[in-house]
């Protein structure tokens, strides 16, 4: 007889994810689309209609349950729903209350993330995580949303990994978007001119490399995750971080143990008191004594540069489940590629390294793939496929790639299908 591993857990949640801002479209209130706006922006091109997902959500939502999925999760833009301070909107509030309705009429469920990265362009005015009320403003919010959804959403992840700036700072890849040119004018003090603030203070709002930053970023969750027990006892909360396969080369584990200390433990710490930790895993990274190693560009290479190392995911849950001793949620995992069949070769060898997590005993809550649609991916515009479905950009009209239906396949088997070849 084959010797099969063991089966995912029957509750086992497969699904994938979206933020707001990368598929919503005409976000106009928020900080990012502020800084898409001004001279020399950082971003190759500008958000625009994204999407439209925020008309379209039930093409989305179908798309999903007809694949086979059990599980969506999208995020709630702050800047919709409070798009001046202190003036919530209850038809935006509705909005993403619908979406949650349409998720539970197809059988999906509905994890909710309530800030993915993007916040109210008049919080990126005040200096976004910097003020010190930041915790507080934040948690407001959080009630008015939980408020709201009345029960209707049982997961909730707070913040959209809180440690990305960490991970930029310690390993010296802050320089994403580049530089601004000499002589050109910074954009940074015209996105402080854009959202009416001062240069120094106003800021878009992530990565957040401040201390004080990073501290009220923790202090926002703490609260978060007390308001949402509080509104709703039952309610399971986390947040997601993103924690890649961290090795050492020779000589390297000194530097390695650095790193960790600084990208993942501290973050991880407050996860300790959390229902679930988030993972978001893509790749791993590989230290020196001194720095991360240049790995070589392979035909494998995902578009975004990083190296193509799927069993990157099992060794991240087994990381954070070590150390957090609470069960994970794969929040995101996924690979920015053109050629779908190699979606599906990294996500079987994924989910393969996931299931050899579990069978060595690690508490996975589900597998949320990142991400359903191509999309609007940030400091790259639109030149980045990582979805499950194209998006015709004049038409909107979506279209299920192969590897779409290969992972709702997976999750109608509940992983058996992985030992089988092709679904
Ligand atoms: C973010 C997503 C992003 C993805 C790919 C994650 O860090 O949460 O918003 O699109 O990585 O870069």
């Amino acid at each position: 007889m084959e010797n099969r591993m063991p089966a995912f857990p029957d509750s086992f949640l497969w699904g994938a994810a979206t933020s707001g801002h990368q598929v919503e479209g005409n976000n106009t209130a928020s900080d990012i689309w502020a800084m898409e706006h001004v001279p020399n922006s950082t971003f190759a091109a500008p958000s625009g209609d994204a999407c439209d997902s925020y008309h379209r959500y039930p093409e989305d939502i179908h798309l999903l349950a007809d694949a086979g999925l059990n599980a969506y999760r999208f995020s709630v833009e702050w800047s919709r729903v409070e798009p001046e301070k202190d003036r919530f909107s209850r038809a935006e509030l509705d909005h993403y209350l619908r979406m949650a309705a349409t998720c539970h009429e197809r059988g999906l469920t509905p994890i909710v993330t309530l800030s993915h990265f993007t916040v109210p362009a008049w919080f990126a005015r005040d200096g976004a995580w910097n003020q010190p009320e930041a915790p507080e403003l934040f948690e407001r919010y959080c009630r008015q949303v939980v408020t709201h959804f009345a029960g209707e959403v049982t997961w909730w992840v707070t913040l959209n990994e809180p440690n990305v700036g960490a991970l930029l700072t310690a390993t010296g890849l802050l320089a994403y978007g580049g530089p601004a040119e000499a002589a050109q004018e910074d954009p940074a003090e015209a996105f402080a001119r854009r959202v009416g603030g001062e240069p120094g203070t106003a800021t878009v709002a992530l990565p957040v490399t401040t201390p004080e930053g990073v501290a009220n970023l923790c202090e926002a969750h703490r609260r978060a995750r007390t308001a949402v027990k509080e509104l709703q006892p039952k309610a399971r909360v986390g947040w997601s971080l993103t924690i890649q396969d961290f090795q050492a080369a020779e000589g390297g584990e000194q530097k390695t143990a650095d790193m960790l200390r600084q990208i993942a433990e501290p973050f991880l710490e407050l996860s300790k008191d959390d229902d679930f930790v988030g993972v978001q895993t893509y790749t791993r990274m590989v230290f020196g004594p001194d720095a991360p190693l240049r790995q070589p560009r392979t035909e494998r290479t995902f578009q975004t540069g990083w190296e193509y190392y799927p069993q990157a995911l099992g060794n991240a849950v087994r990381l954070a489940a070590g150390f957090t001793g609470v069960p994970v949620l794969v929040t995101e995992n996924g690979i920015a590629t053109a050629d779908d069949d190699l979606r599906i070769t990294y996500t079987r060898e994924a989910i393969t390294s996931l299931r050899e997590a579990i069978a060595d005993g690690t508490d996975v809550l589900g597998y949320l793939h990142w991400t359903l649609l191509d999309n609007w991916e940030w400091h790259a515009g639109y030149a980045m496929t990582f979805g499950l479905a194209t998006v015709d950009r004049e038409t909107f009209e979506r279209t299920p790639k192969p590897s779409l239906h290969w992972l709702g396949q997976v999750a109608a088997t509940n992983g058996a299908c992985l030992d089988t070849g092709r679904p």
